[in-house]
């Protein structure tokens, strides 16, 4: 009868009762293991403490329609499959994830109802307790539960938990065996009301996604600890004895727990994330963790870092996991971390709720700064339930939740009390207590300020907005009276071909010094991978599970795919975020400079290349600014890059950490012979269909979100409206005249002129198919991965490769994609280096790809795309902008094509 109990807490059902956000939970604290010596625990592995076991393994599950079924299905004796925890239901053949983004996943609800229909995971395992816990007080642990969390040992209530991403922990000690076994039975009921406070845009899943286990306390319970960048450590902990180990390995401090100062402590900060051991002993037990010296301060409009103002170069990111969804591993956690430090990101907001300890654990290690965000998001009751008095214990116990557990991690560096949760009472009660409990760290919440950028005050020290413009953050900087910094918490949203614009913003931030930079929304695409009925895997969004209601492919926005394979524009990112810059400063001679926050040039190696082919390597670098000389003679460009001397935690050595490239002097002006006039001859079995005017592009996410028309910001729907996607509008005007040249070549003169209506449109330019085979790429200019002209700092002018095949970018939405800019030259050819070129009067923009636009644009999926063997080369005069409008500001006017006129030639010929 436990169970009855638990779920009918007062008579009514516990699960729709937000005034009940949990019962029996032990106070939160920080992630912490007992163990029997301060050797063992400067170890700070918890499986060498006999006082830690982990219950993760193979656990029953059964999974009933509703939560009042779920005590017969806990009686009965079959229906029991066996799954993986850590793992989430609906990832393990049960139920199904749904994704929505601002609804909720059911209709016609208000908080705190639920649907009746409300699937309910029941688990079931045995376990013992190790010898030596008598006499301990005994607490079982969930990292994390997703849904409401309903905990019973031996048929005895135990507890309840709603906050679904922190631990949920429980003091068994009066109820479990010592000797023998013991029966836990973990209830997951997927709707709740706390489902109304974890409205985040990405799949509802449900399950037991983090570790699981059983720790024998003595008595410390929670330690607290503070170390500025003064030397000053303060070691809030039960009477007894620090232990302080340096970087190094030497010991520093030895004496009580107690306040304390260490001379000249190495600091921390994300570029040089130096950690000491923290041992704290009492009555024989010891626990410990890792601190960083460092501190963080708001001050006359900037976030300081040990006195120093920090550039944010920012990205969101979500628990996620193609195959285990936001049940991610160590290893998930450890490639998400790496490839951030890999390509210069510096800054993560754990979007939207505290991740797992262990993503702490690295970001202190390898050096990542954090916004660590409570498990908040009313995105569907904006602004009821943040004013809601119900809810006011929840939002409290959700932001305690994650300081407490959070607060000796280095890498915090702000604490956010959620996201899209409106603003309210809720929230200035949830700030205060953080302000009292940790004046150490800044507040940080985008709703205080998301109606007005003044305000808000009480609940955020950062003034944090989403999506504004370049425009709009330059006009705050130059006119805001704020005493806070501007740093965005989401911008240039990275949905599918996106991030027009990134350099912009760069620009405006090294513009004034109180805009800190930002966050990029997202790092990862949220695709699923699932395989279609010829056995071809593809990644899916929402509707694709039969999932209703649903936001299609709005999740997949991330910067790398769901594997992790980074998208082009994370190239663009980490160019902008890179640590060298180089600026000529004379004819040959060039001023190289850190553009770091802390650390100078001493760690890179760096080399120059010139446009003629000739290279060499810069003389030894170090400090802030060494001026170099090349000779550079009559080159065109030089292009420096730089390298890691020495490996680090996350990188080999060598690894290429920063380019530039600068153009000496403009481009050798093409031939200007105009040849005689002539007709589209000469390339009948190389060219299979002459150019013809193609105005069209396959609309990427930015042009509009094609598969929610309702929403879709952007040109798209004006682009349908005119039909670009089915014919050239009537009254567009195409004159192609074509010149023999002396040598064989045929120049193609272009001109283009639309009408009215037709304005802004995706490409000018041409498409020819060319016969199979022709798959060899050779072009000189922009290169190497695609680039588009609001996205192409990144790109560097040069001789490259490639393959038809391999310029495919698998958009998960198939969209535009492939295009290279300020080409001069272009060869297309077969093995035999036999097929067209095409030379730029004086350049031309290509892709050359196995599909047209129009198959693009009819697939849902990359598995629907079946690759021609013809190659379609899209010759462009010039395209749109791709900017971030599926969510943010339009492409910016200089990028988009407003004449009604076009001219543009190119000259081809047979290889
Ligand atoms: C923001 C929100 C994110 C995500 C993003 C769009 O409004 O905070 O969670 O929904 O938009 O992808
Ligand atoms: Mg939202």
């Amino acid at each position: 009868m436990g169970l009855e109990t638990l779920l009918h807490v007062g008579g009514k059902p516990a699960w729709t009762n937000p005034e009940l956000p949990s019962l029996n939970r032990l106070p939160a604290h920080a992630t912490l293991v007992p163990f029997p010596s301060p050797e063992l625990a400067a170890t700070l592995d918890p499986l060498r403490s006999p006082w830690f076991r982990s219950l993760n393994g193979t656990w029953e599950l059964q999974l009933a329609p509703r939560p009042d079924e779920a005590q017969s299905a806990l009686a009965s004796a079959r229906g029991w499959s066996t799954v993986d925890v850590p793992g989430l239901w609906t990832m393990q053949g049960f139920g199904r994830p749904q994704y929505t983004n601002v609804q909720m996943p059911f209709r016609h609800r208000c908080p705190p109802d639920v649907p009746e229909e409300n699937p309910t995971g029941v688990y079931r395992r045995r376990f013992k307790l190790p010898r030596g816990w008598h006499g301990r007080r005994v607490v079982l642990g969930f990292g994390g539960c997703e849904g409401a969390l309903f905990v019973l040992v031996n048929d005895q209530a135990v507890g309840i938990s709603k906050d679904a991403r922190t631990p949920a922990e429980f003091d068994l000690t009066a109820l479990v065996h010592h000797d023998g076994d013991n029966e836990l039975v973990a209830v997951v009921v997927q709707w709740s009301d706390a489902s109304w406070l974890e409205d985040q845009d990405h799949w509802w899943h449900a399950g037991l996604p983090r570790d699981v286990y059983l720790r024998a306390d003595g008595p410390i319970d929670d330690f607290c600890v503070r170390a500025g960048m003064d030397g000053m450590l303060l070691i809030d902990a039960p009477e007894g004895d620090a232990l302080l180990v340096n970087p190094r390995g030497k010991t520093v401090l030895s004496g009580p727990v107690g306040e304390h100062r260490i001379r000249s402590p190495r600091l921390w900060s994300a570029e040089d994330p130096a950690l000491y051991t923290l041992v704290v002993t009492c009555a024989g037990e010891s626990v410990s963790c890792r601190i960083g010296f460092r501190t963080i301060e708001v001050c006359d409009g900037r976030l300081l870092v040990n006195g120093r103002a920090v550039r944010i170069h920012g990205v969101n990111r979500h628990d996620h996991d193609d195959t285990h969804g936001r049940a991610v591993t160590r290893g998930v956690m450890e490639a998400d971390a790496r490839l951030m430090k890999q390509h210069n990101v510096n800054a993560v907001r754990c979007s939207h709720y505290p991740n797992d300890p262990y993503w702490l654990a690295l970001c202190d290690r390898w050096g990542l700064y954090v916004i660590d965000e409570a498990n908040i998001e009313a995105h569907a009751a904006y602004d009821d339930v943040c004013r809601d008095p119900r809810y006011a214990a929840a939002f409290l116990e959700r932001v305690r939740n994650m300081v407490e557990r959070d607060k000796n991690h280095p890498s915090v560096i702000a604490w956010s009390l959620g996201n899209e949760s409106g603003y309210g009472p809720n929230h200035d009660a949830a700030a205060a207590w953080i302000r009292s409990c940790d004046p150490s760290r800044p507040l940080h919440y985008e709703g205080a300020i998301a109606r007005d950028w003044s305000g808000g005050s009480r609940a955020t020290d950062i003034v944090c907005p989403m999506y504004p413009s370049v425009e709009q953050i330059e006009a705050w900087a130059r006119h805001n009276t704020d005493a806070r910094p501007m740093i965005l918490c989401e911008f240039s949203h990275a949905m599918g071909n996106s991030n027009g614009g990134l350099a912009d913003y760069y620009a405006a931030f090294d513009r004034h010094d109180q805009l800190q930079g930002g966050f990029v929304w997202e790092w990862i695409d949220h695709g699923i991978k699932k395989t279609d009925e010829g056995g071809r895997e593809y990644w899916a969004y929402g509707g694709d599970f039969g999932d209703d209601p649903h936001d299609a492919n709005f999740c997949a926005d991330g910067l790398v795919w769901p594997d992790r394979t980074p998208h082009p524009a994370l190239r663009e990112l980490m160019f902008l975020a890179r640590p060298v810059g180089v600026e000529e400063v004379g004819r040959g001679r060039f001023r190289i400079t850190t553009k770091r926050d802390f650390r100078g040039l001493g760690d890179f190696r760096g080399t120059w290349e010139l446009s003629d082919g000739r290279k060499g390597a810069l003389p030894t670098l170090g400090g802030a600014r060494v001026d170099v000389r090349v000779p550079v003679e009559d080159a065109e460009w030089v292009t420096f890059r730089f390298h890691l001397r020495r490996a680090t935690q996350w990188a080999t050595a060598g690894h290429e950490a920063a380019w530039e490239q600068i153009r000496l002097r403009p481009a050798p002006r093409p031939s200007r012979a105009r040849g005689r006039a002539d007709g589209w001859t000469g390339f009948d079995d190389l060219v299979l269909e002459p150019p013809c005017l193609q105005l069209w592009r396959a609309a990427t996410d930015n042009d509009g979100l094609r598969l929610l028309p309702e929403r879709s910001g952007g040109p798209l729907p004006r682009w349908l409206e005119l039909g670009l996607d089915r014919a050239i509008p009537a009254g567009v005007v195409h004159r192609q005249a074509f010149r023999r040249l002396g040598g064989g070549g045929l120049l193609v003169e272009n001109e283009v002129e639309l009408p009215p209506p037709v304005r802004d449109v995706p490409r000018i330019g041409v498409v020819l198919v060319l016969r199979p085979g022709l798959e060899w790429l050779e072009w000189e200019g922009l290169g190497p991965w695609e680039s588009y002209v609001d996205r192409q700092a990144s790109a560097l002018l040069g001789r490259w490769r490639s393959t038809v095949t391999a310029e495919y970018v698998p958009y998960i939405l198939p969209q535009e994609h492939g295009h290279h800019g300020a080409v001069r030259r272009l060869a297309v050819v077969d093995e035999l280096g036999r097929g067209v070129e095409i030379l730029g009067r004086p350049v031309i923009g290509f892709s050359a790809s196995h599909f047209t636009a129009d198959d693009l644009w009819r697939a849902r999926h990359t598995s629907d795309l079946e690759p021609r063997a013809e190659t379609i080369l899209s010759l462009d005069h010039a395209q749109r902008g791709l900017g971030t409008a599926s969510c943010g500001p339009d492409t910016a006017e200089h990028y988009r094509l407003l004449e009604s006129s076009y001219r543009f030639a190119y000259v081809l010929r047979c290889l």
